[in-house]
């Protein structure tokens, strides 16, 4: 079978995370390509030689500059901090490689319009790792709403809380530097959340915000002193959808107690949905059309005719969180295979960025602000 060569830039939780789903794709899904774990790049020698052995990579590599244009790579995933997905992915896209890259797209919608650019020039195929689409629960409550069972969505309600952040010990990182990570819990969680709003119920119009950060600096990892944080700990939103529905968004790194708590409802004129990632396996589903009977009744998302499920175990036999990273790379590789765009792609990275900085304008402004079409 023909080979897809595969570069991993970053060999920390998310370089893992795709490592994994690269690895373990072909095992459980029909694949026109077979990928090959060819090399692994970080920026630490030592630790990306570690990672290239526990990982399974053919070579560890510390430039991405010199691995994108490798001629025998074929894909560029980034698995880096947000100021790096720009300049990596217009230089892989120039040397004609596909681009698989992590969320969100860039720091600003300006840097995600220069990839979106830079990709339709060249051509080449490429994916941002929304994985949240691939939860088949997720992937199911898009079906749903798409065969009408929800009828007229009024209300989307997003919440993405962990608590990552409620420590004042907690050092400070990359994500909480404006310049690496283009915002913070807005920009992180929030990328998320606003995307999956997209795929469920449509574009958003108009935002009005407030941000806040509660812990203004904080120690550095190495014990090097304090450094201030410049981005954002919570954010909350009001959402205009272009479809008439309302919105409410609330992501936070200071949700005391809740883990990854990314979850949503949907209330609609015929009907309502509600998902929690911390039960993935779960939609709650509620039909008026069951009348005297209706109730959220929870729906196990394991059957075989529920998405991506033919190619697990039998029912009731759960997936996890990893699984959603397995799901795109097989996506891809179709996409790639038979030259279909596969979303979410750079122009839904673009549209995503453009209402992640309408949030962080209104928020400064005190005023609903316009998402930009173009
Ligand atoms: N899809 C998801 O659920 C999800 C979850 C977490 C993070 N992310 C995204 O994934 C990306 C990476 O986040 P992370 O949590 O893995 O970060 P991380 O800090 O764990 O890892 C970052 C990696 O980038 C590498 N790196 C940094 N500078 C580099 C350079 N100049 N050259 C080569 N490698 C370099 C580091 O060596 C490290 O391996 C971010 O865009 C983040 O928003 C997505």
């Amino acid at each position: 079978m023909n080979e897809l060569r595969v570069a991993v830039i970053g060999h920390r939780f998310m370089g893992r995370a795709h490592a994994s789903a690269w690895r373990q794709v072909g095992h459980f899904f029909e694949l026109p390509r077979r990928p090959v774990l060819q090399v692994i790049c970080g920026r630490d020698p030592a630790a990306t030689r570690a990672a290239a052995e526990t990982l399974g990579f053919l070579e560890a590599a510390a430039s991405w500059q010199e691995v994108v244009r490798r001629p025998d790579i074929d894909l560029v995933d980034i698995c880096t901090p947000v100021a790096l997905h720009h300049p990596i992915a217009i230089a892989a896209a120039a040397a004609g490689k596909a681009v698989f890259c992590e969320k969100p797209l860039a720091r600003d919608a300006t840097e995600a319009a220069e990839m979106l650019a830079a990709v339709r020039r060249a051509g080449v195929p490429h994916m941002l790792c929304h994985n949240y689409r691939r939860v088949p629960a997720i992937a199911l409550a898009r079906r749903l709403i798409a065969e009408g069972r929800l009828g007229q969505i009024h209300h989307f309600r997003g919440v993405y809380l962990n608590d990552r952040l409620v420590d004042p010990q907690a050092p400070r990182t990359w994500r909480h530097d404006r310049a690496q990570a283009g915002g913070g819990a807005v920009t992180d969680l929030g990328s998320h959340m606003i995307d999956l709003a997209r795929f469920l119920v449509g574009e958003m119009t108009e935002v009005a915000a407030d941000l806040r950060t509660f812990i203004a600096e904080r120690p550095l990892p190495d014990g090097a002193g304090i450094a201030p944080v410049d981005v954002d700990d919570a954010a909350t939103a009001l959402l205009r959808f272009a479809g008439g529905a309302m919105g409410t968004l609330e992501v936070s790194r200071f949700g005391t107690g809740h883990r990854n708590y990314n979850c949503f409802e949907l209330s609609g004129s015929a009907g309502s949905l509600a998902f929690n990632l911390e039960r993935l396996n779960e939609l709650a589903l509620f039909d008026r059309a069951d009348r005297t009977l209706a109730g959220f009744r929870t729906l196990l998302v394991t059957e075989r005719d529920h998405p991506y499920l033919a190619a697990w175990w039998p029912p009731g036999h759960t997936l996890g969180w990893e699984h959603t990273f397995i799901h795109a790379a097989r996506d891809l590789i179709h996409g790639i295979a038979t030259g279909e765009p596969v979303s979410p792609d750079f122009e839904d990275g673009l549209r995503a960025q453009r209402v992640i900085d309408a949030i962080q304008r209104a928020a400064l402004s005190r005023r609903w602000e316009t998402v930009p079409e173009t």
